[in-house]
């Protein structure tokens, strides 16, 4: 695909539902003795896989366009003697918070995923959740395929999540609704936190503390409920910084999530200069949400420090967009965990926007950016089947001179299906 350079950005845009609670609604709808109506929910293939695996083990699921139903029926878990194939295909969100549910749920189960899934750590979670009794045999690299049979009774655990990881937080707090007693987690730097609030809404005794997080079981999860979905704030990153990088641009990002385990980029944005502004804050089911208004100014360059990246780790490529085109050096560290995500992020990101031009390096936990850049020439970036390199790719061209080929764009569907009708409609000049 050819992207044409922009002279402005503007608009006022709206977005379907955040992947990472609409994954936890999906999924704990195997945990609920009830139903789920979800509005605005998430439109992106990752959800969708999660969707088509717990209709597979046993949820009724209506989906209508912007409202999906999901009914549990089973009075106690069916349990599947033959062991069920789960194809997580790419998103290890569904593996990860999936085999915190399926090890206290009878049955045998096989957790699958596609080649870039395939290369990911699964020992993160497999390895807790034995210790809290779960029965979970991986490959010896410790990744998928993994073989879960399923046990009536889990054992609490205390768990160090070292990663400071949302998806094995998740798993652990899932299992633990399935365990007898304390199930309690510290991570160095606080990870995002929708499992707690949504667990919190729906009845169960967890308390949060800082990086510590105890969850009192075993807790049955029962009741009719609706939730209604804020716009996907990773998805929104690239519009901030489409406007951040255009001098006079403004955009408005409405019905956004605001959650501050996911707005650090906002802050960073903040720091290097751009307008960033609040408005109609409020709280839906527990989670902030309002709208966010962007104002494009001169850029300059920032640090980003290993306490912020848990929460702003997926906008961490849009961010070195801004970076490129800020008026001194950027630097980031502490984001190892960049390179275990759908391709090594590090790597892919700072060789293609090499190639393009900006001058940047790998650093071994982040990167380096000179800023200051210029794109004179129309030459193809490859995002390796990895979609936010391929929103990032594709704001990178609206600032570039002549434009810029973008190969196999189609995977941005992975997280945002409607990304590039986004970027059209508020693209100017
Ligand atoms: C996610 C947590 C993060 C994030 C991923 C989604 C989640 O991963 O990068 O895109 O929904 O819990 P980790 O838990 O591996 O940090």
């Amino acid at each position: 695909m050819f992207l044409e350079p922009a002279r402005q950005i503007a608009g006022s845009l709206s977005f379907p539902g955040d992947k990472s609670i609409s994954h936890r609604l999906v999924l704990i709808s195997l945990l609920l003795e009830g139903s789920l109506e979800l509005i605005n929910p998430s439109d992106c293939l990752d959800v969708g896989t999660s969707l088509k695996l717990v209709e597979k083990l046993g949820i009724e699921v209506l989906c209508d366009k912007k409202v999906i139903r999901l009914q549990n029926r089973q009075q106690t878990a069916a349990g599947f003697s033959t062991p069920v194939e789960l194809d997580c295909g790419n998103s290890g969100t569904t593996a990860r918070l999936l085999a915190g549910i399926l090890a206290g749920r009878p049955g045998s189960y096989l957790l699958t995923g596609d080649a870039s899934l395939s290369r990911r750590p699964m020992l993160r979670v497999v390895e807790p959740l034995r210790q809290m009794g779960a029965e979970i045999e991986s490959s010896d690299a410790g990744t998928l395929p993994v073989r879960i049979s399923g046990r009536q009774t889990l054992t609490p655990t205390a768990f160090f999540n070292r990663h400071s990881s949302a998806q094995v937080k998740s798993a652990l707090l899932f299992a633990g609704l399935q365990a007898c007693g304390d199930t309690v987690i510290e991570e160095p730097f606080v990870s995002r936190d929708h499992t707690e609030r949504l667990l919190k809404f729906l009845g169960a005794d967890i308390t949060q503390n800082g990086g510590k997080i105890c969850l009192n079981g075993p807790f049955r999860l029962t009741g009719d409920y609706s939730f209604n979905i804020p716009g996907d704030v990773s998805s929104a990153a690239f519009f901030a910084v489409a406007a951040a990088i255009f001098p006079g641009s403004c955009i408005e990002l409405k019905n956004l999530l605001l959650n501050p385990g996911r707005t650090g980029f906002f802050n960073v944005l903040k720091r290097m200069g751009t307008g960033v502004t609040f408005r109609e804050q409020t709280e839906i089911q527990q989670e902030p949400a309002g709208t966010a208004t962007i104002a494009g100014g001169a850029l300059h360059g920032v640090e980003i420090s290993p306490a912020e990246i848990p929460s702003l780790i997926d906008e961490l490529p849009a961010l070195a967009i801004a970076m490129a085109f800020a008026d001194g050096p950027s630097q980031v560290t502490g984001a190892a965990e960049l390179r275990r995500k759908e391709t090594d992020r590090i790597s892919s990101l700072i060789s293609q926007l090499q190639k393009a031009g900006v001058k940047c390096q790998e650093l071994p936990d982040g990167f380096y950016i000179a800023g200051g850049s210029r794109l004179p020439e129309a030459i193809e970036v490859d995002p390796a089947d990895d979609h936010r390199l391929a929103m990032a790719f594709a704001i990178l061209a609206r600032r570039s001179e002549k434009g810029l080929f973008i190969k196999n764009p189609d995977c941005v569907k992975i997280s945002f299906p409607d990304f590039f009708k986004y970027l059209q409609n508020c693209t100017n000049g």
